[in-house]
């Protein structure tokens, strides 16, 4: 049975409590304004941080309107318009515990940073005064450990004027990352950071098509926004968003990792000094950074934080087959007949949307796949799983059950006018909003629902628009 504290125990907890959030907020920069006019001394082409991405601009408009430095460069790769030296915030020190620090005299920037292990650091610039969105996660908490500070792998140095930091390893005194190569850039919907590289051995972010595993420095910009687009030569915007870069320092393995936890589209440009700028267009700048002996153990710690890929069905490693229209059942059948006669391995077959009547989830055309799901239980006698499309957009068609059951639950995305609609592949769609847990249970019903007419054993979620 469960005894009262007495007061002692309480203030002893209390106290304990104060000493480790202490611990874990390092500290709070709040970071002013910029200064008016630019310093440009000579900076060397590869460390030019570009003030006029993606744009062509006059040195008039460069020198006056950007506040930039303007010097023709020796190839049409490198910034003409770049930020000067002194471009960015000044910082001014706060403690947590400083009360001016909730004051309403100073707008702008927040500049926190915690040591979170010995190999993990974190730092978060903020707008000071408003809320802005930050990606909601339910791997990356609020950080309550404390740390053995007297053991960290790294360490950090902060420059006031203007706002700068560095991040070195301890045991070499490498810098690892130095913020001082360009401008913080913090408005509404533009915010910017980069960060001079030891080693040009850079790797990850994405994703994208190119053609070797360790990324090309010479000005290469990549955009990071995802959308469904098969992985062909220069198309840059695919499924997936990777916002994390691993950098190899040297022949020993020393590595470290460096991830922004913003889910904003943004952009990431690589440069021969070497060094690497985020920009993206909201949210916050978040960023995590790893340090390891080994690529692999940056790589783990990284998971640590964001959590570790599902482990997959052993099955579903195997040999797969999968295309849009296959001509109905009979075109099916025959494809699966081919392969087995010709003993081709293989251990899943596909459908695509087809299979659906009008394209709608949890249906199946009857007139083109009849006996469907007795050919799945053919498919499974002889060893092998089968894996069906589905789409994120629901049609809104009032007949259609999935529809009117996810309405009567209210999962749909919604705005200022009621449910959000788009042109899906069945028309008209509403689009179920993950993030309402009553929106998993309605989805998870659906499957269920239909597992009972088709057994399916995985299902492939494509997109939600049709092109
Ligand atoms: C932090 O503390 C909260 C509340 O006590 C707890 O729910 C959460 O799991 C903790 N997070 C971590 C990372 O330990
Ligand atoms: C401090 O770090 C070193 C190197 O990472 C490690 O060998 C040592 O065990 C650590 N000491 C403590 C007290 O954690
Ligand atoms: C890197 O990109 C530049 C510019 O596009 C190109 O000239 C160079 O050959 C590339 N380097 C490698 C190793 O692919
Ligand atoms: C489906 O969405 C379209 C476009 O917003 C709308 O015109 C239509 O009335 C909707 N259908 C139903 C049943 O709500
Ligand atoms: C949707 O609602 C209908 C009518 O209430 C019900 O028969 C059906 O089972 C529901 N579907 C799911 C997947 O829950």
């Amino acid at each position: 049975m469960a005894r009262k504290l007495t007061v002692l125990e309480v203030l002893l907890i209390v106290f304990i409590i104060i000493i480790l959030a202490l611990d874990i907020l390092l500290l709070l920069l709040v970071l002013e304004n910029p200064s008016d006019r630019p310093v440009c001394p000579e900076i060397p082409e590869s460390e030019r941080i570009d003030c006029a991405p993606g744009q062509v601009v006059t040195e008039a408009v460069c020198r006056w309107q950007h506040k930039c430095c303007w010097k023709p460069g020796s190839d049409a790769d490198v910034p003409t318009c770049f930020f000067p030296r002194n471009w960015g915030f000044t910082a001014q020190l706060k403690r947590l515990s400083s009360p001016s620090l909730f004051g309403y005299d100073i707008v702008d920037t927040l500049f926190t940073a915690e040591y979170q292990t010995a190999n993990r650091f974190h730092f978060k610039i903020t707008d000071f005064n408003n809320m802005r969105y930050e990606v909601p996660h339910e791997n990356i908490q609020l950080f309550n450990e404390t740390v053995d500070t007297s053991n960290l792998s790294y360490h950090i140095e902060v420059t006031h004027i203007p706002f700068s930091i560095k991040i070195m390893r301890t045991s070499n005194k490498r810098v690892l990352l130095d913020t001082s190569i360009g401008p913080l850039l913090f408005a509404q919907q533009y915010l910017q950071l980069s960060f001079r590289l030891p080693s040009a051995n850079v790797y990850g972010l994405g994703e994208h098509v190119h053609q070797q595993y360790r990324h090309n420095m010479t000005w290469k910009t990549w955009p990071i926004f995802t959308r469904d687009a098969t992985p062909t030569e220069g198309m840059n915007n695919l499924y997936g968003a990777h916002t994390f870069f691993l950098c190899l320092e040297d022949t020993s393995g020393s590595s470290f990792g460096v991830f922004l936890l913003n889910s904003n589209a943004m952009e990431v440009t690589l440069q021969p000094a070497p060094a690497i700028t985020y920009r993206t267009t909201g949210g916050i700048l978040d960023f995590y950074v790893f340090l390891g002996n080994t690529p692999e153990q940056v790589v783990q710690e990284y998971l640590e934080l964001v959590g570790r890929p599902f482990l997959p069905s052993y099955w579903s490693l195997g040999f797969q087959l999968s295309r849009r229209n296959y001509g109905g059942i009979n075109g099916l059948k025959e494809v699966v007949a081919r392969n087995r006669a010709a003993g081709i391995p293989y251990d899943v077959q596909y459908s695509d949307i087809d299979y659906m009547d009008g394209k709608k989830d949890f249906t199946i055309d009857e007139e083109a796949f009849p006996g469907l799901s007795n050919f799945i239980k053919d498919l499974h006698s002889n060893g092998m799983k089968y894996v069906i499309a589905v789409n994120p957009g629901i049609s809104n068609n009032s007949d259609y059950l999935p529809y009117v059951n996810g309405t009567k639950k209210r999962v749909w995305i919604l705005d200022d006018n009621g449910f959000v609609t788009g042109q899906g592949y069945p028309g008209w769609t509403v689009f179920p909003d993950y993030s309402n847990p009553i929106c998993t249970e309605w989805w998870t019903e659906e499957f269920s629902e239909f597992h009972k007419t088709l057994e399916f054993d995985g299902v492939w979620i494509v997109s939600c628009y049709s092109r």
